[in-house]
């Protein structure tokens, strides 16, 4: 995204910085072999949908969920016109294609457009170059991509051979959710987009145990990890931000696979924190999961919690963070599984090893915003010195702000 790109003043100052390195595509060479141009229509409207014997009224593409299956081939060009029927905002994302030059056909809203306002229509315009396979397209607006979203199948150009044995037959296979319970809507923002309900089984070990004592209730007292607040400098700027023992990231925690770990979290902050051990596999012990109101309530502050839990039958670097609104953002760190005592690395012994956590500073307040409809980094990109390696002007029918 380079600063032409942005359409309106209001958006200038909008940067994202990482620890990530920048990078630059290569320039990716037009194809003398020309497509033909197709087009769709996409209307925005609300339909009345039952799916699991119950009945919404959502927001979708020409009245079908999941909406219209876009099928183009290599080399065409796309035009979709978008219609918004509806009281809500609209942008379209085509999931996985490259937007050479062209990022106003992308669609993320407020980033490469302002989206389609009610009554409004824009046109998606864009060539499908060097890409074949199924992607998807989705809305990508607030949590409009629930409902908004479908297949985009690029079929290889008509001589062109597949990359494997020609299928008899291609059938698109959408995985979805039919959200029945408002709560869950607000844990997705939060990471969560799917339960799984595990009933206890017959054999004692299939049970899951009775819940520890300390498990927060609504109250309760005591310390290890401490969460509290620190004043920390990165890229020339000072933020309070909940830490875990005042260190950001936070502390490493090194076990042995087979070890029990007994973690105290002592609560320092206003906040209420939970913290989850991602990726561990909690046997039997839901209760040190962590997520907030899924296997835990919060730990609120002046309280304490020990996650008690063991590592069965995993090694390797995995990482833990909080698991509860944003806070996850500055509460993280390493979770190190050496194998065994006199067990070999599953691969040669290193010579050392050093954990790199990659994060993000957030500049800019707005983009905290960005991280609950899915974006979580930014490239700059600038223009190059050749002509094929400029953005193209704007449509004229961009949305406007
Ligand atoms: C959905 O159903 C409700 C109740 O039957 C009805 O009032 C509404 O008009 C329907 N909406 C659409 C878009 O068909
Ligand atoms: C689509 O984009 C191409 C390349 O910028 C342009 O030549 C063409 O006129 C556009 N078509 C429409 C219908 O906007
Ligand atoms: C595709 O192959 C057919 C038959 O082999 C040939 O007649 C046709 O000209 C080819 N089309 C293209 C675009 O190469
Ligand atoms: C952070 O810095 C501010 C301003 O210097 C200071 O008032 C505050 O006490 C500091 N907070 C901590 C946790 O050190
Ligand atoms: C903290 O959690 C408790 C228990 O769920 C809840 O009553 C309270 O409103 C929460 N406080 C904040 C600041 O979110
Ligand atoms: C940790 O959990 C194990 C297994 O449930 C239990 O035997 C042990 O007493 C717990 N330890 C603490 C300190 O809570
Ligand atoms: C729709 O987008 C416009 C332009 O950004 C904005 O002014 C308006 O508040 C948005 N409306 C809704 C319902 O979000």
């Amino acid at each position: 995204m380079g600063a032409s790109l942005v359409p309106s003043p209001a958006f200038v100052g909008f940067y994202l910085f990482s620890f990530i390195a920048l990078c630059l595509l290569p320039g990716l060479a037009l194809s003398k072999d020309e497509g033909i141009t197709r087009h769709y229509k996409f209307d925005i409207k609300l339909q009345n949908v039952t799916r699991l014997c119950h009945t919404k009224s959502i927001v979708t593409v020409n009245g079908q969920f999941p909406g219209p299956r876009i099928v183009a081939r290599e080399g065409d060009r796309l035009l979709i016109k978008v219609v918004n029927h509806v009281s809500n905002n609209i942008s379209i994302h085509w999931h996985g294609i490259r937007q050479l030059q062209n990022g106003w056909a992308d669609g993320p809203a407020y980033i490469t457009q302002c989206p389609i306002q009610t009554g409004q229509t824009y046109v998606y315009n864009y060539t499908i170059v060097g890409q074949r396979g199924t992607l998807w397209w989705h809305a990508h607006i607030s949590w409009l991509r629930s409902t908004l979203y479908g297949p985009l199948v690029i079929l290889p150009r008509r001589n062109a051979s597949y990359p494997f044995d020609k299928p008899y037959k291609e059938v698109p296979i959408i995985f979805g959710v039919w959200f029945m319970h408002c709560h869950l809507e607000v844990h997705t923002s939060w990471g969560l987009k799917m339960a799984w309900i595990v009933l206890n089984g017959k054999l004692p070990n299939q049970k899951v145990l009775p819940p520890p004592a300390d498990l927060p209730k609504s109250y309760r007292q005591n310390k290890a990890l401490q969460i509290k607040l620190q004043n920390v400098t990165r890229l020339c700027q000072t933020k309070s931000i909940v830490t875990v023992n005042g260190q950001f990231p936070g502390p490493r925690i090194i076990a042995r696979e087979g070890d029990q770990l007994l973690i105290k979290v002592v609560n320092h902050v206003q906040n209420n924190i939970t913290l989850h051990w991602h990726g561990v596999r909690q046997l039997r012990t839901g209760w040190a999961d962590g997520p907030a109101y899924i296997t835990q309530c919060p730990i609120q502050t002046g309280q304490s919690y020990v996650y008690n839990f063991t590592i069965t039958g995993q090694r390797g670097t995995l990482f833990w963070h909080a698991h509860i609104s944003w806070l996850r953002a500055t509460l993280y760190g390493p979770i190190v599984i050496l194998p065994k005592p006199h067990v070999p690395y599953p691969f040669p012994q290193p010579h050392k090893e050093v954990p790199i956590i990659f994060g993000v500073w957030f500049m800019h307040c707005h983009l905290e915003v960005h991280t609950s409809w899915g974006l979580k980094m930014a490239w700059v990109v600038m223009d190059g010195k050749l002509p094929k390696q400029k953005l193209l002007p704007p449509p004229s029918d961009l949305p406007k702000c």
